[in-house]
């Protein structure tokens, strides 16, 4: 027995979140994930543990040398965001075993069906399910796994995770009913803010991503400030002026969009934007948004590419954080070995 291992009554508040290093960050990253991550590690409530997770990423077909380079991007993307080495843990999953060995007893734990629902699993294996990687399918194991190796309390993501982090729930859950105990956490998935669902710039239904084929669809992190303005100035909107409040957005959803942006990127709330915007025509506020967009992003894009040309700091950086995540990890492993039955653990 481990006693430092706690028990539910007594958990450590504790925030983790992942990212997968396949293909470059988006505006949506930032503003759904990144940016409140930093906000989480800044307020101090919270140890905090961020990861890129690659492998997740390899799920789907990744070359190698492209995936090395997204991890290290990552991580320089995570350090160019603020998020400090000294403040929070972060590393890639690769480096700590834990991860998979604890998703295999989750895959044990968790049911077919539920991985059958799925909206990720449907979207991304698509018609020809039987030829998707058995991993594809997995991973909402592994993602609570993630969570779990760290008895994390919680977890902040964009809404696109909202159902794997009610699986996480679901599995940590029956863990505890199957064996009769009080061991992993019923994590909070933390959604909010203006901005965690940013749009495409093509299609205000459709989820700003990585993936998309359409590069103007997206703000990547490491675009310069001309291809910002230009993508701000293309994106779709409609002819009406702007509403003075949040309600005159329902039903226009690339204006919400641009608007929730804007909310996100200055900090304010939508309803603050609108009281100083409302009334403006897209020909006034897209020149302010882009204005707004450059002087956040360009530091952070300047800045990651800087670290890039280190990437034996980012290596160090990323080692000391596999064993800080371990040093966790380990014994939380070791007792779910222990509670399900297996010699030597
Ligand atoms: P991924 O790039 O899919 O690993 O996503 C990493 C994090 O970014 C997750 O918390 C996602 O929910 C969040 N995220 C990805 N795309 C968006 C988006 N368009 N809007 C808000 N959050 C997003
Ligand atoms: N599935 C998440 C995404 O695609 C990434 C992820 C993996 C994650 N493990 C996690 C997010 C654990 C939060 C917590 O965005």
């Amino acid at each position: 027995m481990n006693e430092a291992v706690q028990t539910s009554s007594t958990f450590t508040p504790r925030v983790f979140s992942g990212i997968q290093p396949s293909g470059g960050l988006t505006l949506g990253n930032y503003l759904g994930a990144m940016k409140r991550f930093v906000d989480m590690q800044e307020a101090g409530t919270h140890e905090t543990v961020f990861c890129m997770v690659d492998l997740h990423a390899i799920t789907v077909w990744q070359d190698p040398a492209k995936l090395q380079r997204a991890t290290r991007e990552l991580c320089a993307g995570f350090i160019a965001a603020g998020i400090d080495p000294k403040k929070s843990i972060l590393f890639n999953q690769s480096a700590a075993p834990e991860h998979a060995q604890l998703a295999w007893i989750f895959n044990c734990v968790a049911r077919m069906g539920w991985m059958q629902r799925m909206t990720q699993w449907k979207d991304k294996a698509g018609k020809n399910s039987q030829n998707a990687s058995l991993g594809l399918f997995a991973y909402p194991a592994l993602m609570a796994a993630d969570i779990l190796i760290y008895h994390a309390t919680h977890v902040p993501v964009g809404e696109d995770q909202k159902q794997h982090l009610e699986l996480t729930r679901d599995v940590a859950t029956k863990f505890n009913h199957d064996y009769g105990v009080d061991f992993f956490p019923i994590t909070e998935p933390v959604i909010e803010g203006a901005a965690t669902r940013v749009m495409s710039f093509r299609d205000g239904t459709k989820k700003m991503s990585k993936s998309d084929p359409s590069d103007a669809s997206r703000i990547n992190m490491t675009d310069d400030a001309d291809t910002i303005a230009k993508k701000i100035r293309k994106a779709k909107t409609d002819p009406e002026a702007l509403p003075s409040e949040a309600k005159g957005l329902e039903e226009r959803p690339e204006a919400r969009n641009l608007v929730n942006i804007y909310a996100g990127l200055s900090g304010l709330t939508v309803d603050q934007v609108l009281a100083d915007v409302g009334g403006k025509q897209f020909s006034e506020f897209k020149p302010m948004l882009s204005d707004l967009a450059v002087s956040k992003l360009s530091p952070i894009s300047t800045e990651m590419a800087r670290l890039m040309e280190h990437q034996d700091e980012i290596d160090k950086i990323l080692a000391h954080g596999a064993g800080q995540a371990r040093e966790i990890a380990a014994p939380i492993l070791k007792k779910t070995y222990e509670i399900v039955g297996m010699v030597g653990a």
